[in-house]
C-alpha cells in the first residue's frame, strides 16, 4: 500500500496504472473511518483493480464556528485499517497542494443544495463540490462511492459528474447502521453514553415517520410534526432541519406522494448528526 500527499507524485502513480489499463476505485474520506466507510471500500475493492481512498479534511466545507479545529483524525488507525482491506492508495494531499495561498476558484452547485443541509450550513456543498473536483482531477477515477447517509451530497456529486462531463460511474451504497440503529458517522466520536443513548431517537423520528406514511398519512407537516415531538422528548436535542421533499430534486411536497425523502439534522448537546430514509409512496 502507497501513502502519498503530494499532488504530482500522485498523478504520476495513477498515471502509471491507466497505461496498464487498469480500473481505478475511488473512495472520498475525511478520515477516522468507520464500517460505513469500510462498506464503500469493500465494493470498490470488488468492483476495480486498483483502489485509492483519500483523507483530507476539508477546511472549506466547514462553516465559522463549525468542528473543522476538532475534527478527530488518526491517519495511523486508518493506515492499518486500509492496510488490512487491501487498498493500492492512500491520498492525504496536502494544504499547500489543496489550497494554495492564491487560490479562488470554487465549484458551486445551485439548485439541490438550496435545502436540508445546503441551507442550513452555508457554503458547505460549495466547499464539497470544490474539493472535489480537485480529487477527481488528481485521481481521474473511473468508479467512485459514496454514503446514502449523505443523501443530498450524493445527489449533488451525481449532478457534477453530469454537469462538468466527467467519465465516472458513481456508486451510492446503504447507509450502515449501529445495533441500535444509529447512523455510523465519525461524529458520533463526539457523544458520551447518555448523548449516544439520546441519539437513538433519531431513528425512532425516521421509523415513526415512515411508518405513519405506510399508514397512509399524506400532509407533511402532520408528519414532521410528530417525528419532531419524538425529537423534543430528549433534553440534549435541538433540531437543525426535519424534512420530506421530493427525493430526486429535493423541492418541497404539497402532499406526500412518489419518491420522497425524509431527513433530519439533530444536535445532541451541540453535537451535529443527520440521517435519511428515502421511499416510494403510491
Ligand atoms: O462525505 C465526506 O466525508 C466529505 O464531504 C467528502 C466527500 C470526503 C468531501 O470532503
Amino acid at each position: 500500500m502507497i501513502i502519498t500527499n503530494n499532488v504530482k507524485k500522485t498523478k504520476r502513480i495513477l498515471n502509471v496504472q491507466k497505461l496498464d489499463n487498469k480500473v481505478i476505485g475511488f473512495v472520498p474520506t475525511m478520515g477516522l473511518l468507520h464500517e460505513g466507510h469500510l462498506s464503500l471500500v469493500r465494493q470498490a475493492k470488488a468492483k476495480s483493480d486498483f483502489v485509492v481512498i483519500s483523507i483530507f479534511v476539508n477546511p472549506i466545507q466547514f462553516g465559522r464556528g463549525e468542528d473543522y479545529g476538532s475534527y478527530p483524525r488518526d491517519i495511523k488507525a486508518d493506515s492499518k485499517l486500509l492496510m488490512e482491506e487491501g487498498v493500492d492508495l492512500i491520498f492525504c494531499p496536502n494544504q499547500k497542494d489543496m489550497y494554495p495561498s492564491d487560490f479562488s476558484v470554487f465549484v458551486d452547485e445551485t439548485e439541490l443544495s438550496q435545502s436540508l443541509c445546503g441551507k442550513s450550513r452555508p457554503g458547505h456543498f460549495r466547499g464539497v463540490c470544490t474539493v472535489l473536483v480537485k480529487l477527481f482531477n488528481v485521481i481521474v477515477p473511473d468508479k467512485v462511492y459514496f454514503g446514502q447517509k449523505d443523501y443530498q451530497q450524493a445527489l449533488i456529486v451525481k449532478r457534477l459528474i453530469n454537469n462538468l462531463n466527467y467519465d465516472i460511474k458513481m456508486y451510492v451504497l446503504p447507509t450502515i447502521r449501529e445495533n441500535d440503529k444509529l447512523a455510523m458517522s465519525t461524529r458520533n466520536n463526539y457523544l458520551n453514553d447518555n448523548e449516544r443513548k439520546d441519539s437513538r431517537c433519531i431513528y425512532e423520528a425516521l421509523s415513526l415517520g415512515k411508518e405513519l406514511i405506510k399508514q397512509g398519512e399524506t400532509r407533511v407537516f402532520v408528519v414532521v410534526d410528530k417525528m419532531k415531538n419524538v425529537i423534543m422528548k430528549k433534553r440534549s436535542t435541538k433540531i437543525a432541519y426535519i424534512e420530506i421533499l421530493d427525493a430526486v430534486n429535493l423541492k418541497s411536497l404539497k402532499k406526500i406522494k412518489g419518491k420522497i425523502l425524509i431527513a433530519l439534522a439533530v444536535y445532541i448537546n451541540g453535537t451535529r448528526l443527520i440521517d435519511n430514509i428515502a421511499i416510494s409512496v403510491k
